[in-house]
């Protein structure tokens, strides 16, 4: 098996309801944190752990997202005659440099592990990583080369996992550590993985984030799984097949995640980044010290 993880899906195909009623006729994955949308963030973070094929499993109403990463000539000459180089080599580094997008359509929205079965054209039989690009990861190093180290370490599926309030173990992939695993450490061999479980049957409050690294040996078992939690086909019941399999690792990631799927971690999301940003950072923070937030 191949060291090194040169693929990453995106399953941008979701119709976003969470964030209705700015996701009626765009796509989710095309609203700015600050002014980058969440899926250029996502694929600047993939390129940064070495990733150069940006494959998108995309479906209706999100051709936003592939024009995003062309280039546009008309705006390059117009940028050009006002002797505007710094936008142009913003636009340039949209998508980053030795990268290419490959788009595939999901043409029935049957869930997020038939999204990444319809990458397995693509995908081959090489470990490939998903990045769900509505959780936003802002961290050094960044999230998806935090897990690509660690699979070049242990050659094995991995998950990236924080600890969630238990009230909201509906809204993750749920993992418990196999017996005799530390639920401190950092990397925890995992013994089971559940959908969406209730809080009272949640086996623990570890939370899988929108971060995996999965081996081909999924794409056989996402083939065979049965609709599970919502009636999809889930990436998770796959991923629990697996596990008899092969070894899965939990990873907690050493970074801080963003639910930009949700209004408020968005809201959050925008904060922070916005007072990181070169430009208005320093005059967000003013704003934000006068109104005393
Ligand atoms: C998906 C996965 C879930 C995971 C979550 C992370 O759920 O099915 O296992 O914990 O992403 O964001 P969704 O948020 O698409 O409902």
């Amino acid at each position: 098996m191949t060291r090194r993880i040169t693929k990453a899906v995106f399953p941008v195909a979701g119709v976003g309801s969470r964030f209705l009623p700015a996701t009626k006729a765009s796509p989710k994955e095309m609203l700015p944190v600050v002014d980058t949308p969440l899926s250029q963030y996502a694929v600047e973070e993939a390129a940064a752990a070495g990733i150069t094929d940006m494959i998108f499993v995309t479906g209706r109403n999100k051709r936003a997202i592939e024009d995003h990463f062309d280039s546009v000539p008309e705006l390059d000459a117009a940028l050009q005659s006002k002797g505007r180089a710094d936008l142009l080599e913003l636009i340039h580094g949209v998508l980053p440099a030795g990268c290419r997008c490959i788009y595939i359509r999901q043409a029935q929205p049957l869930g997020l592990g038939h999204a990444v079965l319809c990458a397995q054209p693509v995908v081959g039989e090489e470990p490939f990583a998903v990045l769900l690009a509505d959780d936003l990861m802002d961290g050094t190093p960044p999230a998806t080369a935090q897990i690509a180290a660690c699979f070049e370490r242990e050659r094995c599926s991995i998950l990236a996992v924080e600890d969630v309030p238990r009230e909201q173990t509906a809204s993750y992939g749920i993992v418990s550590p196999l017996s005799g695993a530390q639920a401190g450490d950092e990397m925890l061999p995992i013994g089971n993985i559940v959908e969406k479980p209730a809080p009272e049957q949640a086996p623990s409050t570890l939370g899988v984030v929108g971060r995996y690294v999965l081996t081909p040996a999924i794409f056989p078992l996402l083939a065979a799984v049965k609709p599970g939690s919502g009636g999809e086909i889930q990436l998770t019941d796959a991923i629990s097949a697996l596990l008899g399999r092969e070894r899965v690792l939990a990873m907690k990631l050493r970074s801080r995640r963003y639910d930009c799927g949700t209004r408020l971690g968005y809201l959050k999301a925008t904060v922070e980044l916005g007072l990181k940003h070169p430009e208005v950072g320093t005059g967000f923070a003013d704003y934000l010290r006068r109104r005393g937030a």
